[in-house]
């Protein structure tokens, strides 16, 4: 909170996907303790449910609708018209849940191939567009979107094939947003996490030296994985006016590692 008591997103609503549970719940308690509203969505209704009581601790309200398939446009499309229809604007929308299947290109199937393209990058496609309209009304209209180390660069430990290939098109859709956006004062960033403990990344991170992470977790620099919390603060600098003037960009919260060799 700002020394005048309000927040730093005050009046505002924002929109994000996977908010039951890791770096979009975080995201969203965070936003909702800088005044803003939140419209969420998951496949996990009863995580969804939590982080309701959680956004309400901390002084607002949030919707969501779930379960939302952020692959699915029909649900999307259906997620986005309930935020509208209770908050009545659309400010800011975070691109954060995605699906992956993991595997290198000799075990990639084309299934597998395909469930990774519709939830990491469709499902960016699919949710900018429907509320472009909005973003655009919005006059100070933010969207940050998920990408990956794995959209800068290979590994010969991590099998991530259709991986590497959805968060670089993420990055690419960002620019393209953000150039778009820029007449009608829609910025578009992406966050690139690190290494990150989440619900979904935990079980890896623990087998720490004995797992496909242990090089890079020896690799981090600052000498540590990072939080949801991290995430969070990264957010809501991108949602905020406090980066007014940054698009197009690339915030890495990684702790050092694609740097630093
Ligand atoms: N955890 C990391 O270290 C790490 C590193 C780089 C990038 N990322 C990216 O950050 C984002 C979140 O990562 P995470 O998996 O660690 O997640 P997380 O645990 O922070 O949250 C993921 C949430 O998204 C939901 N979800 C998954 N698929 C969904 C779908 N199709 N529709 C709706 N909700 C869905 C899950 O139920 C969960 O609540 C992803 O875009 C991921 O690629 C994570």
């Amino acid at each position: 909170m700002t020394s005048s008591g309000a927040g730093r997103l005050e009046g505002r609503v924002a929109f994000v996907t996977g908010s039951a549970a890791g770096m979009g719940r975080a995201i969203a308690v965070r936003f909702a303790s800088e005044g803003a509203k939140i419209v969420g969505c998951d496949i996990d209704a009863a995580g969804d449910a939590e982080t309701i009581e959680l956004v309400r601790a901390a002084g607002s309200e949030m919707v969501s609708v779930d379960p939302t398939d952020v692959a699915d446009r029909d649900q999307i499309r259906a997620w986005v018209d309930h935020g509208l229809a209770t908050f009545g604007r659309a400010d800011i929308l975070v691109n954060h849940a995605a699906g992956v299947r993991w595997g290198f290109i000799e075990d990639t199937t084309p299934e597998d191939w395909t469930f990774t393209m519709r939830n990491e990058i469709d499902s960016v496609y699919h949710a900018a567009q429907a509320l472009w309209p909005h973003l655009k009304e919005s006059g100070h209209g933010a969207i940050i979107n998920f990408s990956s180390q794995a959209g800068r660069r290979g590994s010969n430990q991590m099998p991530m094939t259709a991986h590497t290939a959805g968060k670089a098109a993420v990055a690419g859709l960002t620019r393209q947003l953000a150039a778009e956006g820029a007449p009608f004062g829609i910025r578009a960033n992406a966050i690139v996490p690190g290494v990150i403990e989440t619900p979904s990344s935990a079980p890896i991170i623990a087998l720490g030296k004995d797992g496909p992470l242990a090089d890079m977790l020896a690799q981090i620099p600052l000498g540590r994985h990072g939080t949801g919390e991290d995430i969070a603060s990264a957010a809501l600098f991108l949602a905020s006016d406090d980066s007014s003037f940054i698009t197009a960009h690339e915030l890495v919260v990684d702790g050092g590692s694609l740097a630093v060799v």
